[in-house]
């Protein structure tokens, strides 16, 4: 039986990462600071044999290094995560991600641990490759528009960790993950799922930014974490970086009419202009399709659950957690 140290594992994926370890009758250590992530997430994991949490920031070295030494895979996923939040707090946002990427990679080279560094699709920028490729040019805007500081960290974090491979052999595998969803994702930081369902549960308007034509491709949680454990896992993957996600697109406006189809609800759509919904100077992208090829060709991913189902677990998960709520609101009035 390995132990598995998953940074940022009261975070929404890393959450379903834990799960499905235990499941899998592995050892588990969380550490978290609860920043973006919730207690509530991991809350139900709390006794079960082999499970250990620590609720502390990956930035305090000794734990760091203590836990990192006992560990026999390190799953790195605390960030400051998202676009809206590098725009509110860049300065924070941007130390945090490079910062505890360093002190992870650092210490899983002292002990010789592999370790999995979760990048994003961000990192591909402005690019209107009709399927963006690992090794594709990137295409970024100007550095005074903080949204694109994440994309940046995050690409910072993928120079060090192939720095680390060149230069210590470290087993690291980076994966840059498309829009991944699912249930206990939170709507707080712009995320586009939980925030359409919530408010066609409650009844508001569908906020879409832009004319809604712009696409994306979502892909389960529950079809990303087991890939994530075959990577860490496979010796070929050390060294290099791989795409991770759904290649089926949806516009936007499309989402948000299926999700109103889905939970029945009455709301309208309205559509919200970027100069509205952002600070000045807000670029949002087309399209955004991963090539998985690589992946595929690896460990023969391919994602099995569709938007249908991806919208059935959410919608499953929010509603009695709206009611409570809405029940603990009437209470107080
Ligand atoms: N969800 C997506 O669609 C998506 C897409 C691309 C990349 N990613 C990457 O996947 C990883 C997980 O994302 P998520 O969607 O689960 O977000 P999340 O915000 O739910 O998870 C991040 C977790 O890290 C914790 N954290 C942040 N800084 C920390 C620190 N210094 N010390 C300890 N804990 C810290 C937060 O409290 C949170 O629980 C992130 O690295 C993110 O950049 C996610």
């Amino acid at each position: 039986m390995a132990t598995h140290l998953i940074t940022g594992g009261a975070g929404f994926i890393g959450s379903h990462l834990a799960d499905c370890l235990l499941g899998r009758g592995e050892k588990v250590v969380v550490i978290d600071n609860l920043s973006t992530g919730s207690y509530r997430n991991i809350q139900h994991l709390e006794g079960r044999d082999g499970f250990q949490c620590y609720v502390e920031d990956i930035r305090h070295e000794s734990l760091l290094n203590e836990l990192v030494r006992h560990a026999d895979r390190v799953y790195h996923l605390a960030a400051s995560v998202g676009v809206r939040l590098i725009i509110e707090k860049p300065t924070a946002s941007l130390i945090n991600n490079i910062v505890s990427t360093e002190r992870v990679l650092s210490c899983a080279s002292r002990y010789r641990k592999p370790v999995l560094i979760t990048s994003t699709s961000e990192v591909y920028g402005k690019s209107k490759q009709a399927a963006f490729c690992e090794d594709d040019d990137r295409i970024m805007g100007a550095t005074h528009k903080a949204r694109w500081g994440y994309a940046n960290s995050k690409a910072t974090d993928e120079f060090l960790a192939m720095a680390y491979f060149q230069e210590t052999r470290l087993p690291v595998v980076v994966v840059r993950l498309f829009n991944t969803v699912g249930p206990r994702q939170t709507g707080r930081y712009g995320m586009v799922i939980p925030n359409f369902v919530c408010q066609a549960l409650r009844g508001l308007p569908l906020l879409v930014h832009g004319d809604g034509s712009q696409t994306r491709c979502f892909c389960h949680v529950k079809d990303v974490v087991p890939a994530m454990i075959d990577m860490i896992e496979h010796p070929q993957a050390y060294g290099r970086v791989f795409n991770l996600g759904s290649d089926r697109e949806v516009s936007i406006k499309g989402l948000a009419e299926q999700i109103l189809g889905k939970t029945g609800s009455q709301s309208p759509i309205r559509f919200i202009p970027y100069h509205e919904a952002y600070p000045t100077g807000f670029e949002d992208m087309q399209r955004r399709i991963p090539s998985l090829e690589r992946v595929a060709s690896l460990i023969g991913f391919r994602p099995v659950r569709t938007l249908d189902d991806i919208l059935t677990d959410v919608i499953a998960e929010m509603t009695p957690r709206l009611e409570e709520e809405r029940g603990l609101a009437e209470q107080a009035s």
